[in-house]
């Protein structure tokens, strides 16, 4: 039995109160909390072995770089990529992206073609838009649907031999759709084209096998599955990122300098200039621990049940309309009021202690789409309750009536 009320416990911030009422955090998509696990792991890094990584004999160096690799085998692990050199440490999903658009830049010619998906996130679409002015390539965009799904035959005209790359997220943060990567990925790889996916949204909710789907890059972040800010991760097959010439030079990046040439580190350290988020890889580590012990299949049965529950009670508020209602989607719910603006029912949410998130989500491609500003969006995790949602059902229904 899923006891949402005992993991709670271990999340000091849930305990809190805003603006005088009981917390209640629906912003997960955003960011997600931070257990006392994770917590006490980077307590624990800043306290007792504070070192610079890979640079020192002395024994606190030893001790931070022991750990800061463990942290990149239990993402390797996680994730079931076949090495661990696989796995770059980036700052992010933003990152990781930037450093494969910018890897293409000298692989790109004219005449070839970069597919993205009508669901990107901002950070999806512009590096690639910043890669087709440097190269001349061309950008195309999957469409989709009123239900917020991609729209799969339109997928296949696109695709020809003149395709390089296709970029899509695993699941879409403004409306929760999960995409068919499977089928994205075998689809490209019939034309020969690589395939990143934006894992920053999945994460949280699905264990996503590196092998299995055959993907050439992914990507995510920590702070979306329970870890901190700053760190993430790309995963690149080593062909792949044999091929990618460094993103940043710096130290730690290279394998000899001298004023006539510099030669490069192997992998993955060839793609980790300077010094990186140590305590934040560790307590990546310690995040993707925390989220396994409670487990994967558990929390994705859990949240289910949030979604349908929440999706049924917000449905039976006149005027209110959810954006995304794809068949595949996870606790996302992305909703409007008839004549309410996003924005004022956000904050009128946050005097009764809710927190959602308002506006574009980085996604105006998606908002354009259904023409409106933006949207109310609602995002939960495994560690919120029923209780919570009937909380925000409330809330919604007294703003409603406060901005008639
Ligand atoms: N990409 C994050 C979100 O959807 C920040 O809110």
């Amino acid at each position: 039995m899923f006891n949402a009320e005992k993991i709670r416990q271990d999340f000091p911030i849930l305990q809190r109160q805003v603006n005088g009422k009981p917390l209640v955090y629906l912003d997960n998509a955003a960011t997600s909390q931070t257990p006392q696990q994770v917590i006490d792991v980077i307590v624990d890094y800043y306290s007792n072995y504070n070192a610079n990584i890979h640079r020192g004999v002395h024994t606190l160096s030893q001790e931070a770089t022991d750990k800061y690799e463990a942290g990149r085998h239990t993402i390797q692990k996680h994730f079931n990529a076949k090495h661990a050199h696989e796995i770059i440490m980036t700052a992010g999903t933003t990152h990781g992206i930037n450093l494969v658009a910018n890897g293409f830049s000298s692989l790109l010619k004219k005449e070839d073609e970069i597919i993205v998906s009508a669901l990107e996130h901002h950070s999806n679409i512009v590096p690639w838009q910043m890669l087709c002015e440097k190269t001349g390539a061309t950008l195309k965009v999957i469409p989709m649907n009123m239900a917020g799904e991609l729209i799969m035959d339109d997928y296949d005209t696109l695709l020809s031999k003149n395709t390089k790359l296709v970029f899509v997220n695993h699941i879409s943060n403004a409306l929760g759709t999960i995409n068919p990567i499977e089928e994205i990925i075998t689809k490209a790889h019939q034309v020969g084209a690589a395939v990143l996916v934006d894992g920053a949204q999945a994460c949280p909710h699905i264990k996503a096998d590196m092998q299995a789907l055959d993907v050439d890059f992914y990507v995510a972040s920590a702070h979306k599955m329970c870890g901190p800010t700053g760190v993430g991760f790309l995963y690149g097959k080593e062909d792949w990122l044999n091929k990618l010439p460094p993103y940043q030079g710096g130290g730690e990046m290279i394998a000899e300098v001298t004023f006539e040439k510099t030669t490069y580190a192997d992998l993955p350290h060839k793609f980790e200039a300077g010094t990186p988020n140590i305590c934040g890889g560790i307590a990546f580590g310690a995040a993707i621990d925390y989220m396994n012990n409670i487990g994967f299949d558990a929390i994705a049965k859990y949240e289910h049940e949030l979604l349908e529950y929440a999706t049924a009670e917000l449905l039976k508020i006149e005027g209110l309309k959810i954006y995304g209602t794809a068949k595949n989607k996870t606790s996302v719910i992305s909703f409007n009021l008839e004549g309410i603006h996003p924005y004022d029912i956000g904050t009128l949410l946050d005097k009764m202690g809710i927190a959602v998130r308002t506006g574009h989500h980085c996604a105006q491609p998606i908002m354009n789409f259904y023409n409106i500003p933006g949207t109310v969006r609602a995002s939960f995790a495994f560690y919120n309750t029923k209780a919570e949602v009937d909380a925000l059902v409330t809330g919604v229904k007294k703003a409603q009536m406060m901005l008639a």
